[in-house]
């Protein structure tokens, strides 16, 4: 008998097991104005040796409102394009930002508009808009047939440099974020820079927390250059986000195609470093607050902890809270006060990844480092600083 037992049954001879791989392929292309008649990088990606391939593609609500001409354009695009494409009914417009995630509305039109339009696993998904519509409609693209193709254009500097380079979907479900959701690498993403002017100031700001994550994790002199770049993209510099977007985008994603674990099967997540309490402060927040804008605090909060358990050395510290607040970023939010709901982020976070506690600080820029265990006493101090630091400054400035 074998049935129910906790334990893995010997290998026997006679069974068959083995490991296999599958190859996928990521191509990402930084453009600006993609659909303008002329470019062809949308239409190349298209395999010519499958005949037109049919397509429906989606828009996010926020970019069509500040863009009105982008669901024309695509028409014109695939007019132009009949021998790769074959736009499959009108271009749809869905509303984005977080509420797309937060129920099935998004998900459950886009696999309506899959099975409607006849879109099979040859055809394509051309899906344009933030991160959390990205990450809903591409839900919803993942499943329905098992997955079909998605091309994905991100419209925001938290979409191009990270959200959208990544290979994963997904809605929040039971007050918890992401809790739904796969592991599905996109056909291509196409980051159009053209698209970001239209941002709010806050939005245009948002992604700037992922790109210093990923320098404070990998690459001190990128470190550097978001220093020296802070101001200028507080006056809104497009030439000076562009770069900092592609550099963010292709460090997060040389991280999933040579970090040896793409599909995170083990229990360190190294880019998610500052996204235990970030995650958390979203959701207490009532998503008032923005994803990058939670991650800054979040890695201030864990910065601030590897400083008191004497891993990190404090100017390293102040150099990123200072680089934070010349892009304009608030290191405070009222959630912070509440404590002990915050910290139930630590246990939320292993649960999402499985198994042991895996918490990524840096203890030098560019220099990573696990931990299997938070100090919770030092965590509450570290986030009263936080707290009394903002405090400071602005009564400070004020
Ligand atoms: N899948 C992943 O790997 C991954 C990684 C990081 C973050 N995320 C998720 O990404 C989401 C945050 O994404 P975001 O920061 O892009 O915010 P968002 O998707 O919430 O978009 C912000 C707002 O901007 C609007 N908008 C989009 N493009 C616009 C444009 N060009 N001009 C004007 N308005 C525009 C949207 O309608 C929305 O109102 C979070 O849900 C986060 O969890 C996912
Ligand atoms: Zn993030």
């Amino acid at each position: 008998m074998h049935g129910n037992s906790d334990q893995p049954r010997p290998v026997a001879a006679g069974d068959h097991a083995g490991a296999f791989t599958v190859e996928w392929n990521h191509r990402l292309i930084t453009t600006r104005d993609a659909l303008s008649p002329g470019n062809d990088i949308l239409s190349n990606l298209l395999p010519v040796e499958e005949g037109p391939s049919r397509m429906v593609a989606c828009l996010d609500q926020g970019l069509v409102d500040s863009h009105p001409e982008l669901p024309a354009q695509v028409e014109l695009w695939a007019e132009a394009n009949t021998h790769l494409v074959r736009l499959m009914g009108k271009v749809e417009t869905m509303p984005g930002g977080e509420e797309a995630k937060n129920d099935f509305n998004v998900f459950n039109e886009a696999a309506r508009l899959i099975n409607e339009r006849g879109i099979c696993r040859k055809s394509f998904m051309l899906v344009a808009g933030g991160g959390a519509f990205l990450d809903a409609v591409g839900f919803a693209a993942a499943t329905a047939h098992r997955g079909v193709r998605v091309i994905r254009m991100p419209s925001t500097t938290l979409s191009q440099g990270d959200a959208g380079v990544g290979v994963k979907n997904g809605i929040n479900a039971f007050g918890k974020k992401n809790f739904l959701g796969t592991f599905s690498p996109p056909w291509a993403v196409v980051n159009d820079s053209h698209l970001l002017m239209s941002l709010t100031d806050r939005d245009w700001r948002s992604g700037l927390s992922e790109a210093v994550k990923v320098a404070l994790l990998k690459d001190a002199s990128f470190f550097e250059e978001l220093r020296r770049l802070a101001g200028r993209t507080r006056t809104r510099d497009l030439d000076a986000m562009e770069g900092i977007v592609q550099h963010s985008a292709h460090l997060h994603m040389k991280h999933i195609i040579e970090g040896g674990d793409p599909f995170e099967l083990s229990t360190a997540r190294p880019l998610d470093f500052g996204h235990w309490s970030a995650h958390k402060l979203e959701q207490m927040s009532g998503f008032d607050l923005k994803h990058g804008e939670a991650v800054a605090i979040g890695l201030v909060i864990d910065m601030t902890y590897a400083a008191m358990i004497g891993c990190l050395d404090e100017a390293v510290l102040k150099s990123a809270r200072r680089c934070l607040l010349d892009m304009g970023f608030t290191l405070d939010h009222e959630a912070l006060g509440n404590q002990e709901v915050l910290l139930e982020g630590l246990r939320e976070f292993r649960e999402h990844l499985g198994g042991q506690l895996t918490i990524t600080l840096v203890q030098g820029i560019g220099e990573p480092l696990d931990v299997h265990e938070i100090d919770l006493n030092v965590m509450r101090r570290a986030i009263e600083d936080v707290r009394s630091v903002s405090l400071n400054e602005s009564s400070r400035v004020g």
